[in-house]
């Protein structure tokens, strides 16, 4: 709605930011402004800043003028922070034009009618002709009292019931039908009631108007629901059935839990079990408007649909809608009612197994994060293409994330979600067909699982430091493919000079070799360093036996071993080269890199575990 923009300057200029934000916040001086702890995320030190016209937090990126604070803090809209600021302004909201304000007279009559028929349809229910209605709502639990807590109401059988008990209010079919309460006459019919014969459930917009009504068959007849039509006030993308009840719930408490279920009947049933802040949208998917709301009433609300799957997929699809708008102050959870007993909604469950049951519900919901990867994974397959695909999905909606610290977060997240299952799938595979260790080890990669063995003297730093080359440089000779990505950190590592001629040698023969990767091999290699004179170093290193160093050791597991000796050597190297991993993965991602960062990241926290791979062991 527009007004006049001297009216919003003026405002803005009669309200010093300063007291206002002081209300909530305690403030202190900071040069010519005023900072503070953020009230918009949890701090210890202040990076919330008060400026004269407006204030922006360091910490969380929240900002605004005073309208948007008044907003934000009170749970207001947009007119009605004008509005309140105006008041304490001495200042008169002006009406926005001759246009806007007939809409207003002809939104007011519309509200008019619909509590008329709202009165008409909650007296029905408890009359003689709404007996069955009542029993039907008895049936699902819901007492006299309860359903006149929520405003629950009969439409009688009759077509003109309403239609005919209204115009005697003065209230003309026009204006029924603007509203969506009955049908205008048409070539084949005559004018009827919108409903018949159902329950009616009072659609609220958040300041508790009513602003159409859903109504539900009593027992199986089709279709079940019937949601009125949309109309001047009545937008099903916006609105949200219990909405009124939450926003009071929020503004009571602030940590009240916002849960978006399904149904009418959900919200009633957590409302009476005491969860105040269920809302369910009206028979359509979740919109960016109906998110822009619930988030207005808390950072995170849960999503909680249905144990079928349908409702899981609303929620994925939820999930993926609110994806670009996700801020670090700014997320949902998801709520799975388990599948296993059957098709559970939030009212059955209730019913079922009482509240707690479902408090155990919410308690067990899954980060924004978390619930992404199970969605995207549970859909693909298991074979190569499928988990390239599913990567390649993963990273796609990390990255739709606007911002960009949560898309890096997000990134991460799902990458090492990726990793472990892998690494979980390979490890009950077994290295090369050989028997694997079980899925419970397969968090710990295959090469540095600890093997029990006899405590053994302590090495000394001397010989650590021999032994540790050793099994470097074994790596690198059985498996000498791994020069290309370990070339430049392996050619700066300070080694024992036997081992740097190996290398130097060896560094020159891949260079040499540059244009036919394909016979990097082995056996090339060893004959190569023996015709340079390298016989007796390449002896001793020869002589150490190392797990992954053996010939049939997969790529990764090689890998993440070189970087673990590498690591043993020199600490603070590994830590810039995981470092600059982590980076290049930022910018630009290829498999090669991607498993570089991996075998870094293994290697990292094996190191950090404090395994100081005995060399001989491993
Ligand atoms: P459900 O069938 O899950 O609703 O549909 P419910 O409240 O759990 O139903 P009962 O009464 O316990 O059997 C969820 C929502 O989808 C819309 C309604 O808004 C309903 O609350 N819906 C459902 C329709 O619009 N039409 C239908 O025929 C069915
Ligand atoms: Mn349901």
């Amino acid at each position: 709605m527009a007004l006049p923009a001297h009216f919003l300057e003026e405002l803005r200029a009669r309200t010093p930011m300063a007291p206002l934000v002081g209300r909530r916040v305690k403030l202190a001086r900071a040069g010519r402004n005023w900072r503070g702890l953020c009230p918009f995320h949890n701090e210890k030190t202040p990076s919330f800043h008060v400026y004269d016209n407006g204030f922006h937090c360091f910490g969380c990126g929240a900002s605004g003028d005073a309208i948007s604070w008044v907003m934000q803090t009170q749970g207001l809209d947009f007119m009605e922070a004008v509005a309140a600021l105006a008041a304490e302004a001495g200042m008169e909201v002006p009406e926005p034009t001759p246009r806007a304000a007939e809409e207003a007279r002809a939104r007011a009559d519309i509200f008019a009618v619909l509590a008329a028929a709202q009165e008409s349809f909650a007296r029905h229910l408890a009359q003689q002709e709404g007996a069955a209605g009542r029993a039907y709502l008895a049936s699902r639990g819901l007492d006299d009292s309860a359903c006149a807590r929520h405003g629950l109401g009969w439409a009688p059988e009759g077509r003109e019931t309403l239609i005919r008990e209204l115009a005697g209010q003065g209230i003309e079919l026009a204006q029924l039908v603007e509203a969506g309460l009955a049908r205008a006459a048409d070539a084949t019919r005559p004018a009827a009631d919108f409903f018949f014969g159902r329950v009616t459930f009072p659609i609220r917009d958040r300041r508790g108007r009513v602003i159409g009504f859903g109504a539900r068959s009593l027992g199986d007849a089709q279709p079940k629901y019937l949601n009125g039509p949309e109309s001047p006030v009545f937008a099903k993308r916006r609105a949200l059935y219990g909405l009124d009840r939450a926003r009071e719930a929020s503004r009571k408490d602030k940590n009240n839990k916002i849960i978006v279920v399904e149904g009418y009947l959900d919200v009633i049933t957590l409302a009476e079990a005491g969860f105040s802040g269920a809302v369910a949208p009206l028979g359509t998917a979740l919109t960016e408007e109906h998110l822009a709301e619930l988030w207005q009433l808390s950072p995170m609300p849960f999503l909680c649909f249905d144990g079928d799957a349908a409702g899981g997929r609303a929620a994925a699809r939820a999930l993926d809608l609110a994806l670009p708008q996700l801020r670090p102050d700014r997320s949902l959870r998801v709520a799975r009612l388990a599948t296993k007993a059957g098709k559970d909604d939030p009212d059955s469950l209730v019913r079922r197994a009482g509240p707690a049951a479902f408090q155990a519900v919410l308690d067990a919901a899954l980060p924004a994060a978390e619930a992404l990867y199970l969605f995207l994974a549970e859909g693909a397959g298991t074979g190569v293409e499928a988990r390239a695909g599913l990567l390649d999905r993963l990273k796609k909606s990390a990255a739709r994330i606007e911002d960009r610290n949560l898309a890096a977060e997000f990134r991460r997240d799902l990458l090492d979600r990726f990793y472990a299952q892998r690494r979980g799938a390979q490890a009950d595979r077994g290295p090369a067909g050989r028997p694997g260790p079980g899925a419970a080890g397969g968090r710990q990669p295959p090469s540095l699982r600890p093997v029990p063995l006899p405590p053994r003297p302590r090495p000394d730093p001397e010989s650590a430091r021999l032994s540790r080359a050793d099994c470097l440089t074994l790596i690198l000779c059985r498996h000498p493919r791994l020069l290309r990505s370990v070339e430049e950190a392996f050619a700066l590592l300070d080694l024992p000079a036997p081992h740097a001629r190996l290398r130097d040698a060896m560094l020159a023969w891949a260079d040499a070799g540059q244009n036919r990767t394909e016979t990097l091999d082995t056996a090339e290699l060893l004959a190569h360093l023996q015709q340079v004179g390298l016989e007796a170093e390449l002896e001793r290193v020869l002589a150490t036996s190392l797990r992954c160093a053996a010939p049939d050791a997969m790529p990764a597991e090689v890998e993440a071993g070189f970087w673990h000796f590498f690591g043993l050597m020199n600490p603070g190297r590994l830590e810039a080269e995981w470092m600059a991993a982590t980076r290049d993965m930022a910018k630009h991602v290829d498999p090669a890199s991607e498993q570089r960062l991996v075998a870094l990241s293994t290697a990292r926290a094996a190191l950090r575990r404090g395994e100081t791979g005995s060399e001989t062991d491993l």
